[in-house]
């Protein structure tokens, strides 16, 4: 077992580790939950964009495991629509409720009168001070190279403004582009309090994502995804400014870019031609909703493993800069001795 890396977010969600499980739409279930809390980080059910009997089903078998920390994440907007879902997450009393993609306040006090933390996901300074003003506890700083919805600034430059933003209020989470060891000692570096993880969980054997869309992940290599609302409109999903998706690059992305509005004039041919290709797994034109880590992603292990990967190389990096720095400290004193 690798050591744990302590940090204020460790200690407030009562965890081992650092690694959060992004609640990815359709492929973060309870499984994959369970998987990534009882590695010693923290899974997040992806409540999306909120099916009830769904919801119902996987809490059901997170309360199997009634001593597992676990959170619910939410699509803000889409929650709006069907409030009555948050109580569904708060009756199985989550250690923490995530919030992404919209004003978290009228859900904020509600979300903490139920006894959970509020985790907010958040993309630039704006959203990232409103989140703070509704009361969050953490805030996950998210960039452009994240899979699924998100915006345009990049994971180095949100993630350092947001800490200095939250200024030790709130511990400060990065996402987008973090897939291994590498990722989460450099967000440390930048001041983040840990890591949340989606695109690399999703490659993984726990998740519900479909073995087809997994392989692909593997198989893709840095540079193959795309950010954009093509498969949005073809699924008929139109969702608000300024998030749009990022996705492998498929044919049906290839066949569409730059040809947006014509896509939005033959939208009901598309949109058919699209479900049936999502129905029959056919990932030429389905979309594999994926983020630019895939060119680190070239197996599908267990979560415990890719939890264990990640922690024991951060640590021997930071371990590593710890010995060096000192090392370089006890060359300066012999130095400074010699001049003396
Ligand atoms: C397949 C997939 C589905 C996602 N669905 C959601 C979602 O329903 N709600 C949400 O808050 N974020 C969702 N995200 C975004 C994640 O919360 C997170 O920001 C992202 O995965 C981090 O970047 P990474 O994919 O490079 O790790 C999704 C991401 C992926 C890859």
């Amino acid at each position: 077992m690798p050591m744990s890396i302590d940090t204020p977010l460790t200690g407030l969600l009562g965890i081992r580790h650092p690694i959060l499980l992004a609640p990815m739409d359709v492929v973060a279930g309870a499984r994959l939950t369970l998987a990534v809390t009882n590695a010693g980080g923290f899974g997040i059910l992806g409540g999306g964009y909120g099916e009830k009997a769904w919801l119902e089903q996987e809490i059901g078998k997170l309360k199997q495991q009634p001593q597992a920390p676990f959170g619910v994440g939410f699509i803000t907007w889409s929650l709006a629509r069907q409030p009555e879902l948050l109580d569904v997450a708060l009756n199985a009393q989550p250690r923490a409720v995530m919030l992404s993609f919209g004003d978290p306040k009228p859900f904020a006090s509600r979300i903490k009168a139920g006894g959970a933390l509020l985790i907010c996901q958040i993309q630039n300074e704006d959203m990232a001070q409103e989140a703070l003003d509704a009361g969050a506890d953490i805030l996950v700083a998210q960039g452009t190279e994240a899979g699924g919805h998100g915006a345009s600034r990049t994971t180095i430059d949100i993630v350092p403004a947001i800490v200095d933003l939250a200024a030790g209020r709130v511990p400060v989470v990065a996402a987008g582009g973090i897939a291994d060891g590498r990722g989460l000692a450099a967000m440390m570096m930048l001041g983040a309090a840990g890591v949340l993880l989606g695109t690399r969980f999703y490659a993984s054997e726990e998740s519900d994502g479909a073995e087809e869309a997994k392989k692909r992940i593997c198989a893709a290599k840095s540079g193959s995804t795309t950010r954009g609302i093509i498969f949005d409109m073809s699924r008929n999903n139109v969702w608000p400014a300024p998030f749009t998706g990022r996705c492998l690059i498929n044919d049906h992305v290839r066949r569409w870019t730059d040809r947006e509005l014509e896509l939005l004039q033959n939208v009901k041919k598309v949109a058919a031609e699209y479900a049936a290709a999502t129905a029959a797994g056919n990932f030429d034109i389905a979309a594999v909703i994926a983020g630019d880590a895939v060119g680190l992603i070239h197996d599908i292990p267990k979560a415990a493993e890719i939890v264990d990967r990640m922690v024991t190389e951060a640590d021997q990096i930071i371990l590593g800069r710890r010995n060096s720095s000192a090392a370089l400290r006890s060359k300066e004193i012999c130095a400074d001795t010699l001049i003396t």
